[in-house]
């Protein structure tokens, strides 16, 4: 299918989009943003300055985001374990860029008509930080196109541990253990993401190859995309690059593909097909572009 480029697109940008199918754009996107640290090492910066340069690309890599109609992007920001482990120093620095960020950001964002919103376990971070998100999150809430998700003190583990207590105390409400429902469906509707598709692309910077403890449920079945750039030196056209090695795969969500499939069959085809419409079914249902619209 021919592209009609989206408005905002520069050249380089424009010409790569081009080549993608706008009917085969990932709905919702995840990256795990790393490498700010190294970037400032080459350098010979401090870390944190890695990190101010990292904003940067969130920024262009957001607005690329939206100008092509990506539905939900989701940005590892901190992690449990980046809030527990590192000096105080660099917390609190992180703690201060993120609300400097929420304040400035908002009009590019209600530009953009994008929404924020937030998953972790955002009751431990400081009220004064938990107070200016709030308030973000409101001053955008009315946009209606994009979803952007910011990880903050998020640990995949705690969220799956807080589905399992969320779905006993929803039993202990209604009549006790006999009432309880453990199954998949059950499960994704207690994770903090209940109300998105799962992702279908992640992407890591740097070169890691590791999920890091990242919505470590909803990517059982999402392309990963390991780039070598650095966080800070991302920007639109590498999420568009990542696009387009996206749209080279097949997706078999355990079935076959059309290789191994016996003449005839249709059954690999199939399955993708069956797993498509079970993700894009009344559990995710879509509000706007498969994203519901408000978080539980
Ligand atoms: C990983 O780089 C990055 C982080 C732990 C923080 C991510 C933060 C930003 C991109 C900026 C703030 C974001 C928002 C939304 C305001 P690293 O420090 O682990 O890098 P290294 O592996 O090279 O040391």
């Amino acid at each position: 299918m021919q592209a009609t480029i989206p408005a905002g697109l520069d050249r380089k940008q424009a010409e790569l989009y081009h080549k993608l199918d706008p009917s085969r754009l990932p709905k919702h996107i995840a990256i795990i943003m790393d490498g700010n640290g190294r970037w400032a090492r080459r350098r010979h910066m401090p870390r944190v300055a890695g990190h101010r340069e990292g904003v940067a690309a969130v920024r262009l890599t957001v607005r690329t985001a939206a100008q092509i109609g990506i539905s939900a992007l989701t940005l590892y920001a901190f992690s449990e374990e980046n809030w527990k482990k590192r000096p105080k120093t660099e917390v609190d620095f992180l703690m201060r860029l993120l609300a400097r960020f929420l304040k400035l950001e908002v009009p590019e964002l209600n530009k953009n008509n994008i929404r924020l919103d937030y998953i972790g376990r955002i009751h431990e971070l400081p009220e004064s930080v938990q107070g200016r998100m709030e308030e973000s999150r409101e001053m955008t809430s009315h946009n209606t196109g994009m979803l952007l998700t910011l990880a903050l003190n998020y640990s995949a583990r705690s969220e799956i541990v807080d589905a399992f207590r969320s779905i006993a105390s929803a039993a202990a409400r209604n009549g006790g253990i006999d009432h309880m429902t453990v199954d998949e469906d059950s499960i994704a509707q207690h994770l903090y993401t209940s109300h998105l598709p799962d992702p279908d692309l992640v992407i890591r910077t740097s070169g890691e190859m590791r999920l890091s403890n990242f919505l470590l449920w909803q990517l059982a079945y999402a392309e990963i995309h390991v780039v070598p750039t650095l966080w800070p030196d991302f920007d639109g056209f590498h999420l568009l690059e990542s696009i387009a090695e996206y749209q080279k795969r097949e997706r078999r969500y355990g079935g076959l593909n059309e290789d191994h499939t016996p003449p005839g069959s249709s059954h690999g085809r199939a399955v993708a097909a069956q797993h498509n419409a079970n993700h894009s079914s009344s559990q995710h249902a879509p509000a706007h572009h498969g994203v519901k619209s408000g978080r539980s």
